[in-house]
């Protein structure tokens, strides 16, 4: 038994914002975040919530796989940046579709979190506990930046994506790796919310992403051949019977490197990044919905799956589709 994917969907919002319009805000220009990010212009959250981003994914999602809301046994919805600390994004999720048969809670594995939702939806499927899952990925970064720091607000866009995970004999998913390492984890930080309690007095008070890009940038780039390579001979398969690796969206050089490294041409990595910047857990599912509708995935492709990120966390699965 397998666990396929049998639907996507994505939602961006609205508002687009292209590095020419930040270059008229801050001290910087469509060259240099182009040149050394392959980022042109990315969608920012202003009148969207991001259980609406998610929603308007996952009805996509629901749609294609032919599922209806109250069919779901599951919603596992992976972010960073749910518009409330509680409820959760899964809970609220299941309301705006009235899913009310189903049991949710939130993934926060950074920019891995889709594949962490993914991975987790396939081994309840394959325990039989499960059958119809919906898995979401999304975030609104935006409200995370420091708008001060040029270094890291460019880099990031808002946005969701979804998919309907089902149970299948033939098709799904044929490996999973995934890893963490913690003890590298002040690399990428975002320490959180004002803490009101009366009897703490040395708290640094509210604050927002910071990133030492170049060591996020190593990370990335011995880690994630690694992970792919891994699971593809998990799933015993030689790289070349790939057909398509949808790979977390922070930074073109980042997939050009993994792609060399992997012996694979880059015809192979689809990007979204030059529209969208990095959607963080919405990333990857936002990608696999474009490729997806764009008629670049037949029953039977191979398909690698790999998101990288804070923590720092990893994962990377195999899947014919
Ligand atoms: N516009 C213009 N100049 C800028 C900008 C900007 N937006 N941001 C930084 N600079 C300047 C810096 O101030 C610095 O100037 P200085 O030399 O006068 O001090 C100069 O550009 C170089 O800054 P660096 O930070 O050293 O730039 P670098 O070449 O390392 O590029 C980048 C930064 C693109 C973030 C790179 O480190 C990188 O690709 N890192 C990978 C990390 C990544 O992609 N993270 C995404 C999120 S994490 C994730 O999804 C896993």
């Amino acid at each position: 038994m397998k666990t396929r994917i049998c639907g996507t969907g994505s939602a961006l919002p609205k508002r687009e914002v292209t590095n020419d319009d930040l270059s008229r805000i801050m001290d910087t220009s469509d060259e240099w975040i182009k040149s050394r990010t392959g980022i042109g212009s990315r969608h920012l959250a202003v009148e969207e919530t991001l259980v609406s981003l998610a929603a308007n994914a996952a009805k996509g999602a629901l749609e294609e796989a032919n599922v209806l809301p109250k069919d779901l046994d599951m919603i596992l919805a992976a972010t960073l940046s749910a518009d409330n600390v509680l409820p959760t994004l899964s809970c609220e999720l299941q309301r705006e579709l009235g899913a009310s048969n189903a049991v949710a809670f939130d993934i926060n594995a950074a920019c891995s979190g889709f594949l962490f939702a993914l991975q987790t939806a396939d081994v309840y499927i394959r325990s039989g506990q499960y059958k119809k899952i919906l898995v979401v990925g999304g975030e609104i970064l935006s409200k995370l930046m420091d708008w001060n720091d040029r270094s890291t607000c460019v880099l990031f866009g808002d946005g969701a994506g979804a998919a309907v995970v089902m149970p299948d004999e033939a098709s799904g998913i044929l490996s999973s790796v995934q890893g963490s390492d913690g003890a590298r984890g002040g690399v990428l930080s975002c320490p959180g919310r004002k803490n009101n309690n009366p009897y703490v007095t040395n708290d640094a008070g509210l604050s927002f992403v910071s990133m030492d890009g170049q060591e996020v940038y190593k990370f990335a780039v011995r880690t994630v051949p690694k992970a792919i390579m891994e699971a593809v001979e998990k799933a015993g398969l030689a790289m070349e019977e790939i057909d398509l690796f949808i790979l977390h969206q922070a930074n073109i050089r980042i997939i050009e490197s993994v792609a060399k490294r992997l012996k694979v041409p880059m015809e192979k990595f689809p990007t979204n990044l030059e529209r969208c910047g990095n959607i963080s857990a919405g990333s990857v599912p936002v990608l696999l919905d474009d490729a997806n509708r764009k008629g670049m995935l037949k029953r039977g492709d191979r398909v690698v799956l790999a998101g990288f990120g804070a923590g720092l966390t990893w994962g990377a699965s195999v899947l014919t589709w």
